[in-house]
């Protein structure tokens, strides 16, 4: 056989693959991708990546390098995030880093109530589901904070009164995904401390930008470890630290709230496992592409960046504003949301995408209160590409042709009203779905209908049916 032949064949067939993905690289996508448009810094992360991608995460006595590597990062971190006397660890991100604030956290307060105390956690309707995915893993009740205030931001007072005896962990956003706003993270902190509760700070997304707005000389509020509650906080290396995915850092104020984060285990006739986190094989490549990262822009570098994100955030802030378009709340950091207030956002992001535009689409929930709305993550590139970006959505905004979905009338076809339970469409499920056109080719096309179902049913209507559609798609 010849081998260059079947290389090529394979990777051939890798590229027709990616026919109809969205190129990652383009700066015409607004999630999931934070490009800072340094083509020596991509190549940087790339060789180091491949340098360590067959080195494994698990054992630091095989590699010290990797110890070092990420003790650097959280070096870092804790400069930044003014947390002198703190402590860190390197996860494969933000979910996990959650996750481990939770463990940690309930460990800590099963050591002074019991081993069977139930820890509860109150968190704002807008904190991330990272939160309640781990609160379910972990066995933590959640109370949920529904009253926000302006821009759908978490306070502190409604907070206060949902806490008892049960509640040890609060977080706040800093900020938010959705909306890109500021919880009231002082308040928390002051909150935290008179109580005696854990407060985790979700700096996930906003962690490797709002200390360098601050650096820039623009007010941020504070969210950092300079706030004395502020118990543990994550911010996503593979957000606006510019990593490959698979990064995120966990730091905590004191090595004592660590401790219940570290797992190990020696009953077994195995190496000793120690794992100070969930996962536990697992490439060093992101690592070492982050370490590369963070050594090459350092403060400055990454400083520099975040003022290519303010200068793209105000040309596209007053690009919306003049399409007529509402931006939600007070976009402080990176994210700017916008509305229409009708469903035409959802028509808005199925066109621009058919234009090569990737906005994305929040459907928001009629029951919840929270209105259908856009999502835009801003990055360094976008500085170059803004005019032309509100340029486009202008043109996609006056070809759109306001398309009127009968959705009332859909709704009750497919049988669903506001009393119905998830129970109730066992038996129909598999013919909704049929009749909503969802398959493997439609998910990657025009979504108007279901965000605008989804923004209409119940959540706990709308969780049975993507558990139910997953289950189906992934075949
Ligand atoms: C504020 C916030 N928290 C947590 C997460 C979860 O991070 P990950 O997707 O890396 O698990 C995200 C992801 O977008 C986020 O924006």
């Amino acid at each position: 056989m010849n081998t260059d032949n079947y290389i090529k064949r394979i990777l051939d067939e890798l590229e027709s693959l990616a026919e109809n993905d969205l190129d990652p690289k383009s700066g015409r996508l607004f999630s999931h991708i934070y490009s800072h448009g340094i083509g020596e810094l991509d190549e940087l992360a790339r060789e180091a990546y491949l340098r360590y991608m067959d080195k494994t995460m698990l054992d630091f006595t095989v590699y010290p390098s990797i110890l070092k590597m990420e003790m650097d990062l959280v070096k870092f971190a804790n400069q930044i995030f003014n947390n002198e006397n703190g402590v860190g660890n390197y996860t494969y991100g933000g979910t996990e880093s959650i996750m481990l604030a939770m463990k940690a956290c309930r460990e800590y307060y099963r050591d002074k109530y019991g081993k069977s105390f139930i820890p509860k956690a109150v968190l704002p309707a807008t904190a991330h589901p990272a939160f309640y995915k781990a609160a379910l893993y972990l066995g933590y009740k959640v109370k949920v904070a529904t009253k926000l205030g302006d821009g759908y931001t978490a306070e502190a007072d409604v907070i206060n009164e949902m806490l008892d005896r049960d509640t040890v962990f609060i977080a706040g956003s800093a900020p938010s995904y959705p909306y890109g706003n500021m919880d009231d993270i002082k308040g928390m902190s002051d909150l935290a401390q008179d109580n005696n509760i854990w407060l985790h700070v979700d700096a996930c997304i906003g962690g490797f930008v709002l200390p360098f707005i601050e650096r820039l000389g623009y007010r941020v509020d504070p969210f950092d470890f300079r706030l004395e509650g502020v118990t543990s906080l994550s911010a996503d290396l593979h957000k606006y630290g510019y990593a490959p995915k698979g990064a995120s850092l966990i730091l905590y104020r004191d090595p004592e709230y660590r401790i219940g984060q570290i797992y190990v285990c020696s009953r077994w006739p195995g190496y000793p496992l120690v794992n100070t986190t969930v996962l536990s094989s697992r490439s060093a490549g992101p690592l070492a592409a982050s370490w590369a990262i963070v050594r090459y822009l350092g403060m400055d570098g990454y400083t520099r960046l975040t003022s290519r994100i303010i200068s793209a955030k105000r040309k596209i802030i007053k690009g919306l504003e003049e399409l007529g378009l509402d931006i939600i709340g007070e976009p402080v950091s990176s994210i700017v949301a916008f509305t229409t207030w009708d469903y035409r956002v959802f028509q808005l992001c199925d066109e621009m995408k058919k234009r090569g535009w990737y906005i994305q689409a929040q459907p928001g929930s009629r029951k919840l209160g929270f209105p259908p709305s856009i999502h835009l993550t801003i990055a360094p590139v976008h500085d170059d590409i803004a005019e032309e970006f509100i340029e486009a959505l202008g043109i996609v905004m006056d070809e759109l042709e306001a398309e009127e979905l009968d959705i009332e009338n859909i709704v009750s076809a497919i049988g669903i009203t506001d009393d119905t339970k998830p129970s109730d469409l066992k038996d129909k499920l598999g013919l909704i779905i049929e009749l909503l056109g969802i398959d493997k080719e439609s998910i990657s096309g025009e979504m108007r209908l279901i965000n605008t179902l989804m923004h209409e049913i119940k959540p706990e209507i709308v969780e049975y049916f993507l558990v139910n559609i997953v289950n189906r798609l992934f075949t």
